[in-house]
C-alpha cells in the first residue's frame, strides 16, 4: 500500500491497537471521532492494521448506525421521534422540515450544509414537539415556528436537490 500523509495519519491514530477483530470497533470509533466520519481511504489502512479483510471493516461500519462514510453536515437537525413529541404533532414538524429543506429524513442538502436525521427522546419531553439543532433543543415548536426555523436553515443551504448520506447506515 502506498504511504501518503493521510494513510500515515490513520496508521498513527490506531497504532497502539493490536491487530484483532476486537479492536476493530475501537479503531473505527477513533477515526470517526478524529475526522467526524470514516474516510473511505482509511478502510484499507484499518483492514491492514487489524489484519482483516476490507469487507469485514465495511461490515462493521454498516452494522453500527453511528458510523458514517461521508462528512457530517454543517448543521444537523435531529428530529425527535419519541412518544411525547409524536403525540404533540411531531410528524407534522418533520414534514415541515422535509418540505422546506427539500430533503427526506436521513438525507442532507446537496451542499451538505443541513442534514435531517432521526433522533430519540433524551428526556426533554417538556419541549415536545422538538428538534435538536447541532445538539441544541428547540421546542415546543408550533407549525409556524417550525416553518420559520426550517426557512432560516434553508437559507444557509443551496437549493433543493438532495443527496443521501450513502455511507450512513440507519
Ligand atoms: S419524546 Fe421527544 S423529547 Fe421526549
Amino acid at each position: 500500500m502506498l504511504e501518503t500523509e493521510a494513510t500515515l495519519e490513520v496508521k498513527n491514530l490506531i497504532a497502539d491497537l493490536r491487530p484483532s477483530e476486537g479492536n476493530l470497533l475501537a479503531a473505527l470509533h477513533r477515526l470517526q471521532e478524529h475526522y467526524g466520519y470514516i474516510p473511505s481511504d482509511a478502510i484499507p489502512v484499518v483492514a491492514q492494521q487489524m489484519k482483516l479483510g476490507t469487507a469485514r471493516v465495511y461490515g462493521m461500519i454498516s452494522f453500527y448506525s453511528e458510523f458514517r462514510l461521508t462528512p457530517p453536515p454543517e448543521t444537523t437537525v435531529s428530529w425527535c421521534s419519541g412518544p411525547a413529541c409524536c403525540l404533540r404533532g411531531g410528524d407534522s414538524i418533520r414534514r415541515i422540515f422535509e418540505a422546506v429543506l427539500g430533503i427526506k429524513l436521513g438525507e442532507s442538502t446537496e451542499d451538505n450544509r443541513v442534514g435531517l436525521h432521526l433522533g430519540q427522546c433524551n428526556g426533554t419531553c417538556d419541549l415536545a414537539p422538538m428538534v435538536r439543532i447541532n445538539g441544541r433543543a428547540r421546542g415546543p415548536l408550533s407549525a409556524a415556528e417550525a416553518v420559520r426555523l426550517a426557512r432560516e436553515l434553508s437559507s444557509r443551504a443551496s437549493p433543493p436537490s438532495a443527496r443521501k448520506n450513502g455511507g450512513s447506515p440507519s
